[in-house]
């Protein structure tokens, strides 16, 4: 079988890195003729000795983007804007696999996340779609994390309060808060040894400390570290924000018609976590299920799913971002039912936003075009 000719773009970043880690760990690249092409540094030395050039590719040559297959890009909407159109115009008939949201909600594009929609990628590969985008990492973090209850239509609705990481805005604001918290430490670090001295003039000054000018916030426009930010992506003017937006209509898109519609809402806020992305999720089920039933079928969702068990050492031992940062797992524990309603449970889940969030999916949907 002849290997694709794979154009990859924007595989220094973050999501990009973790993509090409994921793809070394998994021995991919075997499987495909890979191209490394870059924006900014055409022409110098390509870091990977199995890529077919030696040399990086002008990623906005539209006559080398076209020689490929497939092209991968993990660069940023601005990038799929400023080429996508431009290759489609020209007929290039090959795949475009994209991390970037914008053409997520195309109606030839599929958001990919194969654990779950495998039967709506396999129809519309069948079907000529050749434009895949990976999800918001939210969503595609809380579906992996109900797919048991969602594949046996279990699910009326979800409401969703996230405690997003640092990374979902990005590698500056990751770097951001790691300073914001110097910044907070290092403006009392004088007084913390001292265990006579009083914690309400600590708190005073910490709070002085986030108001000044010198608090590194050029990023976030707020400070982080101590504190939280209830708002992620655009305004809407109606209320909500994209985020919560993707919720609902990502959820709809992904699950395609293979499985009933499921009502999704709730707010987005951001926290002072590296690369995690935790949600609590309010479930209104369709039936009243008991807890052991419930946690067998959340455990049966698929492979990454990890139960943990909703007792309070189990909890703060296992269920937190320290645990789940650079692994594939869904953490899933919580799982109670609620006072308010018979039928309606409570879980908190956890999972790595640059994982499942962003770059595993793009590396599958490449596998299975391959391998078609
Ligand atoms: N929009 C997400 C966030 C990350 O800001 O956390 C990307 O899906």
């Amino acid at each position: 079988m002849n290997k694709l000719k794979v154009g990859f773009v924007g595989w220094r970043g973050m999501v990009g890195s973790v993509l090409m880690q994921r793809m070394l760990e998994e021995n991919d690249f075997k499987n495909y003729t890979s191209f490394f092409f870059s924006t900014s540094q055409a022409g110098e030395k390509c870091p990977f000795g199995f890529a077919e050039s030696e040399y990086l590719i002008d990623a906005n040559n539209l006559e080398e983007l076209s020689n490929m297959d497939v092209i991968l890009t993990c660069q940023g909407s601005q990038f799929t804007i400023d080429v996508y159109d431009k290759l489609k115009n020209q007929n290039w008939d090959g795949h475009w696999i994209d991390a970037a949201s914008h053409l997520r909600m195309e109606k030839n594009a599929v958001v990919v996340l194969d654990p779950i929609n495998s039967d709506l990628i396999d129809k519309s590969y069948s079907g000529g779609v050749k434009t895949w985008v990976g999800g918001n990492c939210t969503v595609s973090l809380m579906l992996l994390a109900i797919h048991g209850l969602i594949k046996e239509n279990l699910v009326e609705w979800v409401s969703s309060m996230t405690y997003q990481a640092a990374s979902g805005a990005g590698a500056n604001n990751m770097r951001e808060l790691l300073s914001q918290m110097g910044y907070l430490f290092n403006s009392v670090s004088d007084m913390l040894e001292n265990r006579q001295g009083s914690i309400l003039d600590i708190d005073h000054k910490i709070t002085s400390a986030m108001l000044d000018k010198n608090m590194p916030i050029n990023n976030f426009g707020v400070p982080l570290a101590g504190s939280v930010i209830p708002w992620i992506d655009s305004d809407l003017k109606n209320g909500s924000s994209k985020e919560e937006w993707k919720g609902q209509n990502e959820t709809l898109k992904i699950l395609g018609s293979q499985y009933a519609p499921v009502k999704v809402d709730g707010l987005c806020v951001r926290i002072g976590t590296m690369r995690c992305h935790s949600q609590a999720l309010t479930i209104k089920m369709k039936e009243n299920l008991s807890i052991e039933q419930i946690n067998e079928k959340i455990s049966a969702g698929n492979q990454w799913v990890k139960l943990i068990i909703n007792e309070r050492d189990a909890t703060i031992n296992q269920l937190s971002p320290t645990n789940a940062s650079g692994k594939l797992d869904i953490l899933v524990g919580r799982i109670k039912k609620l006072n308010l309603d018979s039928n309606m449970i409570s879980l908190f889940t956890i999972g790595d936003q640059l994982l499942w969030g962003a770059a595993e999916p793009l590396r599958r949907i490449l596998s299975i075009i391959s391998n078609k």
